[in-house]
């Protein structure tokens, strides 16, 4: 019996990562993987459950995802929602007939075999050792790739429910981190980006981040180096001074600060003050030339005084961010920000959320006008969405546009910044163009 397995991926770049990894450990077993869910006998949904919004939309699409649902086919959902809902969902949604958790895709072949008799079943354990060292994952070949070094989480931000969806902080060692890198490489891949929830507290027990990045940077052929997402407190001076020895870490940071009032932070129990944050910002602006940030805040946290909101509107323009992803914050059972008082209201929190976008937007605009005319190194990743151009990206993660054919993706080119919308730009190629630089 042929079988094939339609993975669906939401939510964070870890889940894109373990989506691979389930293809790894499926295919081994035996499954192809299925492009389309009409062709496919198991549906699996990799889902998110950091917002509430996340997880109605994965409802939502379960109900459209069961009508492929062939007769001895599985639809099974898995990822942090599995986690945090486990065995309940099997209730919630009756054509759901599996449920399994991050730390418990080793035994999707199991599982899903009693599946297929008729069971339902989960597997929601943690297992603190799991890091899916033997299986390789099954990823779309691409100049670029996700490579996970740490797996769960050991902070405990008020507003998060990754650490129960996750479990404890575990680190790669780094020999086995350089080992896949290495293998991408010979693949043609040339930009890695390390995942984890606090991935500068890397430590594989002998290691730190530091290393990691030096050991990552050497290997041959790597071009770029990225990761995702620090913690703002974790940039200790080895790191940064890493960063900056390392050609291949590119000049971009996305730093997560979530908040620009000290007393917000206290209450998220973030373990930064603003000042902090700003000084880590400063020196890494110090060592590394050129970098940009990025960042994700939260709006309507519980206690956000129309003041405290101010504190983080004022952060925009002082951190300078070239871009933030914003949210509102979005209650989560069994975190410990729901015990706290003074939730704020929606309306409040939507009127923050839209001062908040302005103000994000207003000073990525101002900076990307000024980039106009600059030229930087961009690589060749997809074919755009429109026409017939090609989506690249500077190594300061600004995306441009180019008139370039589909052959080109996985290129390095010189180009000059031609025009911006604000948020991504148009380019043109300078000559000579080479492929390899
Ligand atoms: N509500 C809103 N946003 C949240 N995030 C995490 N938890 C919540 C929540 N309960 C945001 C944070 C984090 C990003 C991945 O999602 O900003 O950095």
């Amino acid at each position: 019996m042929s079988r094939r397995v339609y993975i669906e991926t939401y939510g964070c770049q870890m889940n894109v990562a373990d989506s691979e990894l389930m293809l790894g450990l499926l295919c081994r077993e035996g499954y192809a993987r299925a492009d389309d869910p009409a062709d496919a006998d198991v549906l699996l949904v990799n889902t998110c459950a950091v917002r509430d919004n996340a997880e109605q939309r994965v409802i939502g699409r379960m109900g459209e995802l069961q009508r492929y649902k062939r007769k001895g086919g599985v639809l099974g959902v898995v990822g942090c929602m599995a986690q945090r809902l486990g065995p309940a969902l099997l209730a919630q949604v009756p054509r759901v007939d599996l449920v399994v958790g991050p730390d418990g895709y080793r035994n999707l072949p199991e599982l899903l075999g009693l599946a297929q008799a008729g069971d339902r079943v989960s597997d929601t354990e943690f297992r603190s050792w799991e890091h899916y060292e033997d299986v390789p994952p099954v990823r779309e070949k691409a100049p670029t790739a996700f490579v996970t070094v740490q797996r769960g989480c050991d902070y405990r931000c008020t507003f998060c429910i990754v650490p129960r969806t996750r479990g404890p902080e575990r680190s790669r060692k780094l020999a086995d981190v350089v080992r896949e890198i290495s293998g991408l490489v010979a693949q043609d891949t040339t930009e890695v980006t390390l995942l984890g929830q606090t991935v500068n507290s890397y430590h594989d027990g002998e290691h730190d981040f530091a290393d990691l990045l030096r050991a990552a940077g050497q290997v041959e052929g790597l071009r770029r180096l990225r990761f995702t997402s620090p913690y703002p407190a974790d940039f200790t001076t080895r790191v940064i001074e890493a960063m900056a020895r390392t050609p291949a870490v590119c000049e971009h940071v996305h730093l997560p600060v979530q908040s620009g009032s000290n007393a917000v932070l206290k209450r998220m129990l973030r373990r930064y003050t603003r000042e902090r944050y700003l000084e880590v910002m400063r020196e890494l602006r110090q060592a590394i030339p050129g970098i940009t940030f990025s960042t994700d805040i939260i709006v309507g946290f519980p206690g956000e005084t129309e003041a405290d909101f101010e504190q983080t509107l004022s952060l925009v323009t002082e951190a300078d961010f070239d871009d933030a992803y914003t949210f509102k914050y979005s209650v989560r059972e069994g975190t410990p920000a729901v015990r706290l008082r003074d939730h704020v209201s929606e309306d409040v929190a939507s009127s923050r959320m839209a001062r908040l976008v302005d103000a994000v937007r207003g000073n990525a605009r101002r900076k990307n006008i000024a980039r106009v005319g600059q030229i930087h190194e961009v690589l060749v990743e997809r074919p755009a969405k429109r026409g017939d151009l090609q989506l690249a990206r500077t190594r300061t993660n600004q995306l441009v546009l180019l008139d370039l054919p589909a052959s080109a993706i996985g290129e390095y080119h010189r180009v000059r910044l031609t025009g911006t919308t604000g948020s991504t730009f148009t380019g043109s190629v300078l000559l000579p163009a080479l492929a390899v630089l």
